[in-house]
């Protein structure tokens, strides 16, 4: 495989150390046997998208850096070597569990909408929305990107290593060049707006047109540059100046042109929100609250599920999974509905009430599907808004982080679509992240609650999530790119995990299914059809699923130590001491 083109390093730091200790104790999972066994580690770890960031995390890991102090080098170099899902043009929320402290702190550093957008940014002339792609390249879909503050911030209050130091993995990447991976070049394929970007083109594509093949050795000057500009001067090298203006300038000269003007940029601000906890059987478990839906939409389905016994049943049984489909279509209704921006559309308190989700699990039967759910009348409800049908389309990545001292960060981190916008500026993509707005302002004569406004931060379905023991303690940390589909393939690996007691590798492994208020989506393993014949005969409409997840999770040893799972189904991998 073309990993062997890649520096002995990098495929060094992938050999997983000491197996975990026994088999797991749940049912193998039914098709996708796991490819590798869990990682293990002693000391710290990281799960990240890519061998070569990893590597970096790893590296900042090994010199006494912290959780957070590894996650700005990781983010740099995914910059570098995973263009097509997350960068310094994005945004991101992140996960930090302070383990002397025993805190737990979300930092949101989401995109948003340039001051001067609207609800009708995604209309046409004709009142009609956008076709999507079209929406999707150029300026119009960019929003404000927040990665790189919200990491500032994030170092300000855990970091160890000074900032500067962070950076140099990823510089040194840049400008000596990295092995383009079998992922990049498969995502390079048919994506002419990419190739028409006058500094994106000659950057991934051959003249001849024809993408770079995996294996080529790319360096990036350009972004070598801006990467050492921000490690010298902080965020404000890429929010303010020179770097600042050619954003705008790329923005206001696309072929669709946005708004976005130097005080949009220079006026963004990372926010640190609650997180949203639910107890969970024996655990609480913790994720992002809006303006992602992800927690929200987790905590809601646990809420539901926890009344029915789902280990007996184990993962390969129709009946276990009709539980969580049906949950999982009750929650996408009440977040097509509610979730938004929290700071323009405030969430109503009641969606996480007890008795609120005994009822909402109380619509679920056993013997048959829902089919459509509606949203619920939660308590506290304070407007009456449409739903939102918006679609976010899969890109994205996830990382998640155990430093020595047991310090964590699970961490999304996002451009949207493959590309984002497409539009390229000193060696960095820009985001679309606009286009995770509803296109549609309002429905049947009521606002959707995620209607584009100026200065408001788009819903996301990122799931960064932690777990921990009635004690208090941190016992898993995971999450997963993937647009919508992110929520149930968190779910999955958390209720494989938990439920079932699959150890992270195999959780993340075992084949994926959920449902988003519509058709039952699953991956067709070799193993899939009875469990394909089950859920049908339950009612729900089965579809095939080929777009993949990319879960990583770390689970921490009652003991000590840490066993970590990377998903098969991309390029990441789990590496520690
Ligand atoms: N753009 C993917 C998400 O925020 O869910």
């Amino acid at each position: 495989m073309t990993m062997r083109r890649w520096p002995l390093a990098a495929l060094l730091c992938c050999l997983v150390l000491p197996a975990w200790a026994g088999p797991p104790a749940g049912s193998p999972p039914p098709g996708l046997a796991p490819e590798r066994m869990a990682a293990y580690a002693r000391s710290h770890m990281v799960a990240a998208a890519n061998p070569l960031a990893a590597a970096a995390g790893r590296t900042i890991l090994q010199a006494g850096g912290s959780a957070v102090d590894a996650a700005i080098a990781v983010q740099m170099v995914l910059t570098l070597v995973e263009p097509q899902s997350s960068g310094i043009g994005g945004g991101a929320f992140l996960l930090h569990w302070s383990a002397a402290g025993r805190e737990l702190r979300t930092y949101d550093g989401r995109e948003t909408a340039p001051a001067a957008a609207g609800p009708n940014l995604f209309l046409g002339a004709d009142g009609r929305p956008l076709r999507f792609m079209d929406a999707v390249v150029g300026g119009l879909s960019v929003g404000v990107p927040g990665a790189v503050r919200m990491l500032e911030a994030a170092h300000r209050a855990h970091g160890r290593l000074p900032w500067a130091d962070l950076f140099q993995p990823a510089i040194a990447l840049a400008r000596d060049g990295f092995a383009i991976s079998p992922r990049l070049a498969a995502t390079l394929q048919d994506d002419a707006a990419l190739r028409a970007d006058p500094a994106a083109g000659p950057y991934f594509y051959q003249p001849d047109g024809s993408p770079k093949p995996a294996g080529t050795l790319l360096a990036n000057p350009a972004l070598a540059a801006t990467l050492q500009a921000i490690a010298t001067g902080g965020a404000d090298a890429l929010h303010t100046g020179p770097i600042a203006q050619d954003i705008v300038a790329a923005v206001a000269g696309a072929a669709r042109p946005g708004s976005m003007t130097l005080a949009d940029l220079v006026g963004y601000r990372p926010q640190v929100r609650d997180a949203v906890c639910v107890p969970y059987r024996l655990w609480r478990v913790c994720g992002m609250g809006p303006p992602s839906s992800g927690g929200v939409a987790i905590a809601q389905v646990l809420g539901m599920v926890e009344r029915h016994d789902l280990t007996a049943a184990g993962p390969a049984s129709p009946d276990a999974w009709h539980l969580l489909l049906e949950a999982s279509r009750l929650a996408f209704a009440d977040r097509d509905r509610y979730v938004a921006d929290p700071d323009r559309v405030p969430l109503p308190p009641g969606l996480l009430d007890r008795r609120y989700l005994a009822d909402r699990g109380g619509l679920i039967r056993t013997g048959e599907s829902l089919g459509r759910a509606t949203a619920g009348e939660p308590p506290g409800k304070r407007a009456d808004f449409a739903p939102d049908r918006s679609l976010e389309i899969p890109a994205t990545s996830h990382m998640v982080i155990v430093d020595r001292d047991g310090n964590a960060v699970s961490m999304t981190t996002t451009i949207e679509g493959p590309f984002g916008s497409k539009l390229m500026v000193r060696g960095f993509l820009l985001n679309n992240e606009l286009t995770d707005f509803s296109f549609v302002p309002e429905a049947d004569g009521r606002p959707v609650a995620n209607r584009v406004e100026g200065g408001k931060r788009p819903r996301s379905s990122m799931s960064p999530t932690m777990v921990f023991d009635r004690d208090g303690r941190l016992v898993m940390a995971l999450g997963s790119p993937g647009g919508a589909r992110i929520i149930g393939y968190t779910l999955k690996a958390l209720v494989a995990m938990l439920d079932w007691d699959l150890d992270p590798q195999r959780a993340v492994s075992l084949p994926n299914l959920l449902n988003r208020n519509g058709p039952t989506e699953l991956e067709m393993t070799p193993g899939a059809g009875p469990l394909a014949d089950g859920l049908r005969r339950l009612g729900h409409e089965v579809q095939p699923m080929t777009a993949p997840s990319g879960l990583q999770a770390i689970r921490l040893l009652p003991g000590g130590g840490l066993v970590g799972g990377a998903d098969p189904r991309r390029e990441g991998v789990a590496v520690g001491d």
